[in-house]
């Protein structure tokens, strides 16, 4: 079986941090959300994986590299214009040769990894397999019609949503779908629909598992999603200090993941907290809920609930909360209560 993660697209819901760089790039807990479907798909025995790349190219091979330190072996396949998931796919026909593939979205988060769906995939005659997620408010995404347990059909993003079921990114086919996705149409939003192409299955009589999940799952498409994952991930974290980490003075209540050559001196951490190397911090409260990516510094500061990224400077904020900070960007002086969303190299400066 080979692995398909797309990694292109457009990104328009998570500005500012897709002006200046890849979406599935931005890190929940300090680990792009990118790795998460590789490591899966390898956790899963799937080594062989595509990674389909648009315009962030450049940045997604530099952060992801050829697949070894993943144990895997990646084939970068470009797609010139986001024209669908189901476009996405199709390119890699010739990549997945007589193999079935497992396609896996390059900004969902599932926890708890895909073994068991890609196994009963494997034991199955079924040409597809989706995996479903029962949601509050499914009109966002691809939704499912269920009858008598068969998936009958699926509904991409309906204002008057058949279920509560939603679609997640995370799918299974075997090369029938690339006949299939070949005689699509693009919809009207002017893409090739995975759901068009998994309709296309059950039309043509050919069989679509559907399983039920109840992990937590989340398509980080927003930044509300992306703090929500941050916290999820920062849940199934280990308390480990680094050996080459420095603390000095401060406490520690709950979960800390610190790493190599972080310095913390006089802070309160309340976990879970996760502190990237080589990040310095002086004088702060941080936690809980907070991701402070590597080489950043932060001084005199309280944080919660917040995704800070690499290389940045926070400075005498006394209550920074939900927020997410870009790498290279400086922040001094905000509010108390402060709620920032701040791209890469930002500047923010409250009043002397
Ligand atoms: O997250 C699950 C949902 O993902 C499903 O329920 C929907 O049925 C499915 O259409 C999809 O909806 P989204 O609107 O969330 O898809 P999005 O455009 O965000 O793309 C998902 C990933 O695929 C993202 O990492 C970008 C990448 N992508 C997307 C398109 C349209 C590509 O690489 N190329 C593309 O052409």
């Amino acid at each position: 079986m080979k692995g398909v993660v797309l990694a292109g697209g457009k990104g328009s819901r998570l500005r500012p941090f897709t002006y200046s760089g890849a979406k599935q790039l931005v890190p929940v807990a300090n680990i792009p959300v990118l790795h998460f479907p590789v490591r899966q798909l390898v956790d899963a025995g799937i080594t062989e994986i595509a990674l389909v790349v648009g315009d962030t190219e450049p940045q997604i091979r530099s952060a992801m590299g050829d697949g070894s330190v993943f144990g895997a072996r990646f084939t970068y396949i470009r797609q010139e214009t986001p024209l669908g998931i189901a476009h996405g796919l199709g390119l890699c026909r010739d990549f997945a040769g007589a193999e079935p593939v497992v396609l896996y979205l390059g900004d969902n988060v599932l926890l708890g990894g895909i073994s068991t769906f890609v196994e009963r995939f494997a034991g199955s005659t079924a040409q597809g397999a989706v995996v479903l997620k029962e949601v509050e408010d499914p009109r966002a995404f691809g939704v499912a019609v269920v009858e008598h347990e068969r998936l009958k059909r699926v509904v991409e993003k309906p204002t008057q949503p058949p279920s509560n079921l939603a679609v997640i990114g995370v799918y299974a086919f075997r090369p029938e779908v690339f006949e299939v996705i070949a005689a699509l149409r693009p919809s009207a939003r002017g893409e090739l629909e995975i759901a068009d192409a998994i309709n296309g299955l059950i039309n043509a009589g050919l069989g679509v598992e559907a399983t039920v999940t109840s992990a937590y799952w989340i398509d980080t498409g927003k930044m509300e999603d992306m703090l929500s994952a941050n916290r999820a991930i920062l849940d199934t974290c280990a308390d480990a200090t680094d050996p080459a980490a420095h603390l000095i003075g401060g406490s520690k209540r709950g979960v800390a993941a610190i790493a190599s050559g972080a310095r913390l001196e006089a802070c309160e951490l309340i976990g879970p907290v996760a502190i990237g190397a080589g990040a310095e911090l002086r004088g702060c409260r941080i936690g809980p809920y907070v991701a402070v990516g590597s080489g950043s510094h932060i001084d005199g500061s309280a944080i919660r609930n917040s995704i800070v990224m690499e290389q940045s400077s926070i400075t005498a904020c006394p209550g920074l909360e939900d927020s997410m900070i870009g790498r290279f960007t400086v922040v001094e002086r905000a509010p108390a209560g402060a709620r920032l969303t701040l791209g890469d190299h930002s500047r923010f400066e409250g009043p002397a």
